[in-house]
């Protein structure tokens, strides 16, 4: 069963995420961190920059969860830009250890197991943060995905494009695919920690901690995890 943490706001929630990761890189400073996009962890990523200050981070890894493939990866919502905007630069962590999934069109059939090869070389994952869409998706591991499946190319869901336009000029600016860590690369970090804010994630927090393990609603597969921590709002809240 998953440690569930109700908090008033998304503030109390970076905090309380923050101050994890800060102890985790406390006692291993090579620490691997599996690192979320949109719009989700942000608070976790505010909360660290004070956390953070004046500690050695030169150690740290991670690794982002997932990429659109052929949107260039110098677009400002290219996900290897919001890394580096959000993570990497206000946090001080050494760009080479950070790693997104490449999302280039060439050579694209090998990025995936050129990712895994990475993680594993680094140790694995000690905390992946994870948000979660609003059809239950996970990095982008959309409706359908196996919960074996490994760091590989994704058709992302009509829901998801949509839900991530506002990102972009207008919905056909969205990429149609991605690149993105598998359930089964996810379940094997060490530690989970999945966010979730607002009313609209509601009915996907309660199927992936009470609904069945289904493959339609890929955040499930957190059940099958020895160690998750659930932060979510009242509202996020409101289904269980
Ligand atoms: C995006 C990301 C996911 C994220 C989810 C929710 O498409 N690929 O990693 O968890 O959708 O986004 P948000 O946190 O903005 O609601």
């Amino acid at each position: 069963m998953a440690e569930i943490v109700i908090v008033p706001d998304r503030a109390a929630a970076g905090a309380l995420v923050a101050d994890e990761i800060a102890a985790l890189i406390a006692r291993k400073r090579d620490a691997v961190l599996g690192l979320a996009t949109g719009s989700t962890p942000l608070p976790v990523y505010e909360a660290l920059r004070s956390r953070l200050a004046g500690v050695d981070v030169s150690q740290v890894r991670g690794f982002a969860l997932d990429e659109y493939v052929g949107l260039d990866p110098a677009h400002p919502e290219s996900y290897r830009s919001v890394i580096h905007r959000e993570v990497v630069d206000p946090l001080g962590l050494d760009p080479a250890r950070i790693r997104v999934p490449d999302g280039t069109l060439d050579g694209i059939e090998h990025h995936g197991e050129i990712y895994e090869a990475a993680i594993l070389e680094a140790g694995g994952v000690d905390l992946q943060i994870l948000g979660i869409g609003t059809d239950g998706h996970i990095g982008f591991n959309e409706p359908g995905s196996s919960f074996g499946s490994r760091t590989r190319v994704k058709t992302l869901t009509q829901q998801t494009r949509e839900d991530n336009a506002r990102f972009f000029d207008s919905i056909d600016d969205v990429p149609m695919h991605c690149i993105t860590q598998g359930l089964g690369t996810i379940l094997e970090a060490r530690h989970l920690v999945l966010l979730a804010f607002g009313e609209g994630k509601a009915e996907a927090v309660a199927g992936a901690l009470e609904g069945p393990l289904t493959a339609s609603l890929p955040g499930s597969a957190i059940q099958l995890h020895p160690h998750v921590t659930v932060v979510i709002d009242e509202q996020a809240a409101s289904r269980l």
